[in-house]
């Protein structure tokens, strides 16, 4: 007998056939349809959606008024272009964002469409305030796929033969506090570290030609590394000494998934530039880059900007998104799931030495996964099979790290307890059956 192919793997069929191969995918999930935290496959199989389209609907698959607020303003005008003809949903939504994510006394914003895009302008903004050229990035840090963004990317997969990259771009080993401590506390291993940053001004590059250094304050695709907070503090300290731009990539950690509207806020430093783009627009394409106004300022007419910058319907999304996040108090909602999600990967940690380390703050919640308890083996193949059964499970979730052995959870912040509990017994039973643990 010949057996039928499901609609989803006759899509899948169709994607191989046509889309270009580099074009990669996590997941053999489809979709149909998608509210809240479940997305509907195309044979109608409802799925319990932790991946959160890469960390964009932390307020929920198509929210009644995210979706009311681009009709409504889709049918009064779809473009102009910012650069052409000013409209007010882009100047509220500057104002909105300013409100939420102060950068010093008076803030100014940017939007654009993508992350990668708010990556490239605050380096551009940067420059121009110092008239500098040289940027500090870190390892497992990625910050997009353009030029400027791939080059500041740390991991080879994302680049492969794509070079030559952009000039000027000098890497420091990011503080990944489990993967490196060794036997070290915290403070020792962050003195050491903080010397290695001093020391960088005499054997990487002079810090009067560093116009920014940039770093995502909680990892994203590098595997939800926080940095240490006397760390980051340390920081602040080394660019403020030298006149140099601090930038916080929050496009993944931003809108709730921390706890607050960007993580930076948790730990008390203020960046001179922010970039923030994914759950800001519910799935629309919206990004912003804020900072200090005198720095903003600093970018000469024309050197930022673009046909499609902060367009209105994304602009109408995003400012309905904030307001969302707001009623629905999602940052504390993001708290209350990190608590819940972390209480029950403890437990399971105690029984399981392959979870090396649970970690995160809020909601940007993982797992690492290691042979034998150590930390130096990562374990990429255990992650990805534990992925592979939740998603024949019926749980969409998504692994990070240099060595994909990390499993990261994006769930959107308006799931209910009873399906964050559902997908968390499926990843529980899954790693229990993967590591082969009778508990
Ligand atoms: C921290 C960070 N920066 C930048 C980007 C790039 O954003 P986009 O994919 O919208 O270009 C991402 C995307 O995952 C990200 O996580």
């Amino acid at each position: 007998m010949i057996k039928q192919m499901t609609n989803s793997q006759a899509l899948l069929e169709r994607r191989k056939k046509i889309v270009a191969n580099g074009v990669g995918v996590f997941n053999t999930a489809t979709v149909s349809k998608a509210k809240g935290a479940i997305i509907t496959d195309v044979d109608g199989r409802e799925l319990i959606d932790f991946a959160g389209g890469i960390g964009v609907v932390n307020a929920g698959h198509c929210p009644d008024s995210v979706v009311k607020a681009i009709q409504d303003q889709a049918a009064k005008y779809i473009h102009t272009s910012f650069n052409v003809v000013t409209y007010e949903p882009y100047i509220e939504l500057c104002e909105k964002l300013a409100e939420i994510l102060p950068h010093g006394d008076h803030t100014k914003a940017m939007l654009v469409s993508t992350g990668a895009e708010a990556v490239e302008n605050a380096i551009k903004i940067a420059r121009q305030a110092t008239g500098r050229q040289a940027i500090i990035a870190f390892t497992e840090a990625y910050h997009g796929r353009t030029l400027m963004a791939m080059t500041l990317t740390s991991k080879i997969d994302y680049k492969l033969n794509c070079g030559p990259f952009a000039p000027e771009v000098y890497r420091l080993p990011f503080p990944n506090f489990y993967r490196y401590h060794g036997d070290k506390s915290e403070d020792e291993y962050v003195a050491i570290e903080l010397k290695r940053l001093h020391e960088s001004a005499k054997n990487v590059v002079n810090p009067k030609d560093v116009a920014a250094i940039i770093i995502e304050p909680i990892q994203g695709e590098g595997g939800f590394n926080p940095v240490p907070k006397k760390y980051f503090e340390g920081l602040r300290a080394f660019c403020d000494e030298h006149g140099i731009m601090l930038i916080a990539d929050e496009i993944q950690s931003g809108f709730g998934r921390t706890g607050n509207w960007a993580s930076w806020q948790s730990y008390n430093v203020t960046p001179d530039i922010g970039t923030y783009a994914k759950s800001l627009g519910s799935g629309m394409p919206i990004a912003a880059v804020l900072g200090k106004a005198n720095v903003m300022d600093a970018a000469a007419p024309g050197t930022i900007g673009g046909t499609y910058i902060g367009s209105p319907i994304c602009c109408a999304a995003a400012l309905a998104t904030i307001q969302l996040i707001k009623d629905e108090k999602l940052n504390e909602r993001g708290i209350a799931i990190g608590n819940a999600i972390r209480s029950r990967f403890e437990a399971l940690q105690k029984h399981c030495p392959e979870m090396g380390d649970v970690r995160g703050l809020g909601a940007m919640m993982a797992i690492e996964f290691v042979k034998n308890g150590d930390s130096q083996q990562p374990d990429g193949d255990l992650c990805q099979t534990i992925v592979a059964n939740c998603a024949e499970r019926g749980l969409i979730i998504i692994s990070a790290g240099t060595f994909k052995n990390v499993i990261r959870i994006l769930c959107p912040l308006v799931i209910t307890d009873e399906q964050l509990n559902q997908g968390l017994d499926i990843l529980e039973e899954e790693i229990k059956k993967a590591t082969k643990k009778n508990i």
